[in-house]
């Protein structure tokens, strides 16, 4: 029996228990084939069903008509922070960037080795503590996009408000809260996601970009680089990572399975608040390090009276089975990673050992 503990990794993450189990009980012998799914070729039948179905699933879950295509490509989100601008950013464009955090900024350093940019906000002076305001997101209005960063992995904050961009496209780098709450979807022109956090293992990036975006997409890139490639192939334009997209296939069937977004987005409505309630009642104590109207469900970052503190904290909430939740090296302190695969049950039993570690400390 493998020991029980709460993965409270900030990515890769925690996956649903029964997807692996499925991954276990189908890896030798994939759906009577004699082969794994490791083994297949990806212009099989197999494989063809399964891309077909993730992607339908992306569609289904989300909401999103046919004039949404979903792409998947290796290289990570970070590739995507060179390839939104290379694809659509022409010269003599302005590309618009909010900066909340440190992929965000990232994000948008590769923009500018790309073209001409704008920073739209910024709240980097206050060491990310917060989402901009609407008011405060100031760009040109005929830039190329509008660039922002849904949730700060590292910083704990999220989007609670959407800028309405008119005619200006919206793109999102949804990477670690994609599927993880309801949305209006179709605001965005382009969402992308790296799979190791909500989606499935490392390996995979998810890209879903509106057709009158990707009618814009520059030509004259190489091949690999173009959107366009691997929308017009289905992703199958070279070798995808055919393990991962198996296992975002079968992560998708579980969120649907529990009743979609509806169902996900009330569990982790929960989980999030039974963490900020007990960061809430001993706020002196376990002192959150975003204002509260830009927390985040997602990454919940805190620090505790010392240092000292913060390393008995993590020691023996270890030892009790919590792993994962060291802070980021930026933030330091304590980051309680919530992603859809991590139980209800987990989060309670964290709250109450907070409780107990705050009376007894
Ligand atoms: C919001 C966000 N964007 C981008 C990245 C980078 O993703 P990758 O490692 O897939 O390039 C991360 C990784 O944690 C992230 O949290």
């Amino acid at each position: 029996m493998a020991k029980k503990v709460f993965n409270f990794n900030p990515g890769p993450a925690v996956l649903p228990k029964e997807v692996l189990q499925t991954v276990q009980a189908e890896l030798l012998d994939y759906r009577g084939t004699g082969m794994s799914v490791l083994e297949i070729s990806h212009r099989s039948a197999e494989y063809e069903e399964i891309n077909n179905q993730a992607m339908a699933l992306f569609h289904e879950l989300m909401g999103l008509g046919d004039n949404y295509k979903i792409a998947f490509v290796g290289g990570g989100a970070s590739t995507q922070f060179a390839l939104v601008p290379l694809n659509f950013l022409a010269k003599g464009q302005t590309a618009a960037y909010v900066d909340t955090g440190e992929w965000a900024a990232k994000a948008h350093k590769e923009a500018k080795i790309v073209g001409q940019t704008h920073l739209a906000a910024s709240t980097k002076e206050e060491k990310y503590r917060r989402i901009p305001k609407l008011n405060e997101i100031k760009y040109p209005t005929d830039a190329a996009y509008l660039h922002i960063t849904s949730n700060n992995t590292i910083y704990g904050s999220q989007y609670q408000w959407w800028p309405e961009t008119g005619t200006v496209p919206l793109v999102c780098d949804m990477s670690s809260d994609i599927l993880s709450r309801q949305l209006d979807f179709k605001k965005f022109s382009m969402i992308y996601a790296g799979a190791q956090k909500n989606l499935g293992p490392a390996g995979v990036t998810v890209v879903i970009i509106r057709d009158d975006l990707l009618a814009k997409a520059q030509a004259g890139l190489p091949t690999m680089f173009q959107y366009k490639t691997h929308v017009d192939k289905l992703s199958l334009y070279n070798t995808p990572p055919v393990f991962a997209i198996y296992i975002v296939k079968l992560v998708l069937e579980w969120i649907k399975k529990q009743g979609g977004l509806v169902a996900v987005e009330k569990v982790n409505r929960a989980k999030q608040e039974r963490i900020y309630q007990m960061m809430d009642l001993y706020k002196d104590y376990y002192r959150g390090t975003v204002d509260p109207d830009s927390r985040s469900w997602m990454n919940i970052t805190l620090r505790l009276p010392s240092e000292e503190l913060e390393k008995k904290f993590l020691s023996e909430a270890k030892a009790a089975g919590f792993v994962g939740l060291k802070g980021h090296r930026d933030v330091g302190g304590i980051r309680v990673s919530l992603y859809n695969a991590l139980p209800l049950e987990g989060a309670e039993l964290l709250a109450s050992f907070m409780d107990a570690f705050k009376k007894a400390n």
